[in-house]
């Protein structure tokens, strides 16, 4: 574990089945709980402020960045694999949740937040962050980015290069474009 400027105190329940680089593992106060099974050498992981958590089911496989933010939660449900540079990103007190059994091709972006703050001119926010939710065996395209508040129901499938700013909110879908939208209905993809 890596010290930022002697603050570094994160509260690890690690399996010991698992496989974590905890060079790779950084920040303040984090909590970072990862199941059995789990095969977490190439993600590195950022606690940017206190109370953040990550919990990782069992027999996951992700490679890419996590950062999480104050009193923010990433939760990986079991059977989750990524391909490489898979980058979430979670703040200012959202959820990002994933299901079971979901699969992430390289480059995917999933983001609660935007990272800088947009105000209207009277100084109003009018782009706060908001939970994302990805549900059980969903199929994550190559280069796909999830946006804040994104929810995408079970089964459902997210072509290559999609960006996704809205909720879709019925399984077994294929989904895409930029801005993306249901291109298929009543699907189910195989690992
Ligand atoms: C999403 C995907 C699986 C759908 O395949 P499919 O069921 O054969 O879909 P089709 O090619 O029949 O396309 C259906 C429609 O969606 C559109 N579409 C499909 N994929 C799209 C994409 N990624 N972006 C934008 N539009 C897309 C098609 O243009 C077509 O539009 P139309 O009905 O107006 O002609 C596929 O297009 C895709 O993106 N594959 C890449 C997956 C990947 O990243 N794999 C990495 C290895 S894990």
């Amino acid at each position: 574990m890596k010290e930022m400027k002697n603050l570094l105190k994160i509260k690890s329940q690690i399996d010991s089945t698992s496989i974590i680089d905890l060079n790779n593992v950084c920040g303040l106060n984090g909590e970072l709980i990862v199941g059995s099974g789990c095969d977490l050498r190439n993600l590195r992981v950022i606690f940017s402020a206190p109370r953040s958590i990550l919990q990782i089911g069992n027999n996951c496989n992700i490679a890419g960045i996590i950062k999480i933010g104050l009193q923010s939660t990433c939760v990986i449900g079991n059977n989750v694999t990524s391909a490489r540079n898979l980058a979430i990103v979670v703040l200012e007190s959202t959820t990002c949740s994933i299901g079971n059994d979901c699969l992430f091709s390289n480059d995917v972006i999933i983001r609660t937040c935007d990272g800088h703050h947009i105000n209207d001119l009277k100084g109003n926010r009018i782009n706060t962050s908001k939970s994302v939710r990805i549900e059980d065996r969903v199929w994550l395209g190559s280069r796909v980015i999830i946006l804040k508040g994104v929810n995408i129901c079970s089964d459902s499938v997210v072509g290559a290069g999609s960006v996704v700013s809205q909720s879709f909110n019925t399984s077994h879908v294929i989904i895409a474009g930029n801005p993306a939208r249901i291109v298929k209905n009543d699907i189910c993809w195989k690992y």
